[in-house]
This record gives C-alpha cells, structure tokens and sequence, in this order.
C-alpha cells in the first residue's frame, strides 16, 4: 500500500516538473518535509515580493537564506541568496542570475538540482515582455536581500 503512493506522487512530481512551485504538505516522522509540487500560481509579474513569496521562499526562505520549509527535502541545500553579491566582490551579479532563472541552474544538467527552470514556466503565463519583468522584478527583490 504505501509502496503504491510512492509511486504516485513520483508521477506527480514528473508530470508537472516545468511548471512547478513545491507545497509543503506534510512531515515526516524523520522530520523532513513531503514536498508535492503543483502549478505554479500565476502571480502578478509587477511584484518581486509577491512573486518571491509565491515562488521561491519555500526552498530559499522569506529571508533568503536557503532555510525554507521544503530545504530539508532538497538533496542540494538551496543557495543563500542573501549572500550572492559579497561572493561577486561586492556587485550583484545580475547575468548570472537571470541566466539561473531563465535557462536553469547549472547544476541541473547533472541530474542533482531540486532549482527549476523559471524561464520555462514564466514563458507559460505571458510573453516575452511579462517573462523579462518577471525576471527583472525577482532580481531586484533579492539584490535588496544583500547582506553588505
Ligand atoms: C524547489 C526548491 C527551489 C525553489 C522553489 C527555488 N529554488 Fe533556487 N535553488 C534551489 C536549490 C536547491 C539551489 C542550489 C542548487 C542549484 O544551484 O541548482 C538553488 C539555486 C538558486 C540560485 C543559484 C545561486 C548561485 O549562483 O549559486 C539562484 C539565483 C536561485 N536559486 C534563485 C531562485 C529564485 C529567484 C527562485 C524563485 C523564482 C528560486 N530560486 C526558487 C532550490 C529552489
């Protein structure tokens, strides 16, 4: 029997693999969260906040951090993201980052990343314009999450 939801929810996780957010459902007696991914929320595109929140505090954390609810799910711990600038002598690294949201994490080729690939699903909820000011508006929220 549980050998059957197992496999279940593995099918969930495939079939909406583009075009997800994780929902932290439920914890485990081990203590790390179940993660079910569903549908992405389409939220307004003119909030980095907003979309922030919705999108990428459950791994990376409201503060950014990397200490969300679903992080102890995650075989990579999520990147503090509060920490990018200090780490690129002091300059956001805005390329870097959109290149990340747009095309998908480098590490992703290798089979080991839990970060999706924004860009994919952005692309899903508007055109082009929509997909930029996404981009733009969640790198402008996390370069205010910078630690100087
Ligand atoms: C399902 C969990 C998850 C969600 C949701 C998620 N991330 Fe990630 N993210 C990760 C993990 C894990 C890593 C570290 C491994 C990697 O780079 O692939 C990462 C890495 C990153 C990096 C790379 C940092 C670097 O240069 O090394 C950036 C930038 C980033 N995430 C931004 C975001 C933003 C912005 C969102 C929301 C739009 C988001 N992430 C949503 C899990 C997630």
């Amino acid at each position: 029997m549980a050998y059957i939801k197992v496999a279940r929810v593995l099918c969930l996780l495939i079939v909406a693999a583009l075009l997800s957010v994780p929902v932290v459902s439920a914890q485990t007696p081990a203590g790390v969260p179940t993660v079910k991914r569903t549908v992405a929320p389409n939220v307004r595109p003119d909030s980095g906040v907003e979309m922030y929140k919705a999108y990428c505090a459950a791994c990376h954390g409201a503060d950014g951090k990397g200490h969300g609810p679903a992080a102890p799910a995650m075989k990579v711990m999520p990147t503090d993201l509060t920490v990018l600038a200090k780490n690129n002598g002091g300059k956001f690294p805005v390329k870097n980052v959109e290149d990340i949201l747009r095309f998908g994490s480098p590490l992703a080729s290798h089979g080991s990343a839990d970060m999706p690939t924004w860009g994919a699903t952005f692309r899903v909820m508007g055109d082009e314009a929509i997909t930029k000011m996404r981009i733009s508006n969640l790198i402008d929220h996390m370069e205010s999450l910078q630690v100087k």
